[in-house]
């Protein structure tokens, strides 16, 4: 079955920035598919995206999981047709010290924020080819590309590396026109950063260092991600459009 509507597939989108982007993909005229590794945030992100009258659907794996990953791809195919845009939004970051991590959560930072992004976008990129699709992939990074701190340096590196994992995709998926651009959110209140953003020191600071002078919002992120994934930017590739209320314009 096919639905009349692009289709979207969103990773970690049960919350937070993915879910932002959820929200402001469905009201610009895609199917979006939420997928999460929490298979019961999932259904209700979706749930409820439908009971604000959008097309939505949802489904859980670990985008870590190549299997699971090729499996959620014939599923959505399946059951509503090939995936035109993909954004690779999950992600974690567990902030400990450089000198303390151990090297199953350094490298689990790594699988998830940067490994499977390789996996799903690569897997993807092959049936949109198939489907002779003018295929938009984005990917979700941070500032944290471009500096960092010492509780999270395995974060940085994923990020980093996930901006030329984006450039590489871009050179091989041009030919195809298929574009490939990353969005690299500034600080955002969700459940990975609230601890932090909820207390008064870090509040003032974003008061004074941000020129816009608030914390983004996912719906933010979210409208940057509807331009990349819109059928006229189709000659837009192979860049990261930083959407952080003006922070970086200072304190690069
Ligand atoms: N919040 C910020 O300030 C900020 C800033 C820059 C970049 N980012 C990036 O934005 C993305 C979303 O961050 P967020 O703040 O919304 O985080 P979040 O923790 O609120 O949400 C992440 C979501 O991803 C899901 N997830 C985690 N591992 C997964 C897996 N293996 N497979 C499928 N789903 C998985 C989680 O269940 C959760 O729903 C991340 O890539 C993060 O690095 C966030």
């Amino acid at each position: 079955m096919s639905t009349s509507l692009p289709i979207a597939l969103i990773t970690g989108a049960a919350r937070g920035i993915g879910f932002g982007i959820a929200e402001e993909m469905c009201a610009a005229g895609w199917h979006v598919v939420i997928n999460d590794i929490n298979q019961d945030a999932a259904a209700k992100a979706a749930a409820h995206l439908r009971d604000a009258g959008h097309q939505a659907s949802h489904h859980a794996a670990d985008v870590s999981n190549e299997q699971a990953n090729e499996h959620m791809l014939d599923a959505i195919e399946a059951a509503h047709g090939p995936v035109t845009a993909l954004v690779n939004n999950a992600g974690i970051c567990p902030f400990v010290d450089v000198m303390e991590i151990d090297r199953a959560t350094f490298s689990r930072t790594l699988e998830i924020n940067l490994v499977a992004p390789f996996l799903l976008s690569q897997a993807a990129a092959k049936r949109m080819i198939a489907h002779k699709l003018a295929g938009r992939i984005v990917f979700i990074t941070s500032l944290s590309e471009d500096f960092t701190n010492a509780s999270q340096g395995d974060y940085a590196a994923s990020k980093a590396g996930l901006r030329m994992l984006m450039k590489a995709f871009a050179l091989a998926l041009g030919p195809h026109g298929i574009t490939c651009n990353a969005v690299a959110p500034g600080h955002v209140l969700t459940e990975m950063t609230r601890h932090h953003w909820e207390q008064a020191e870090p509040a003032a600071y974003i008061k004074t260092r941000v020129p816009l002078a608030r914390l983004g919002q996912p719906r933010d992120i979210g409208r940057s991600v509807v331009y990349l994934a819109a059928a006229s930017t189709e000659y837009v590739s192979g860049i990261t459009l930083t959407t952080d209320g003006g922070f970086s314009a200072a304190n690069n």
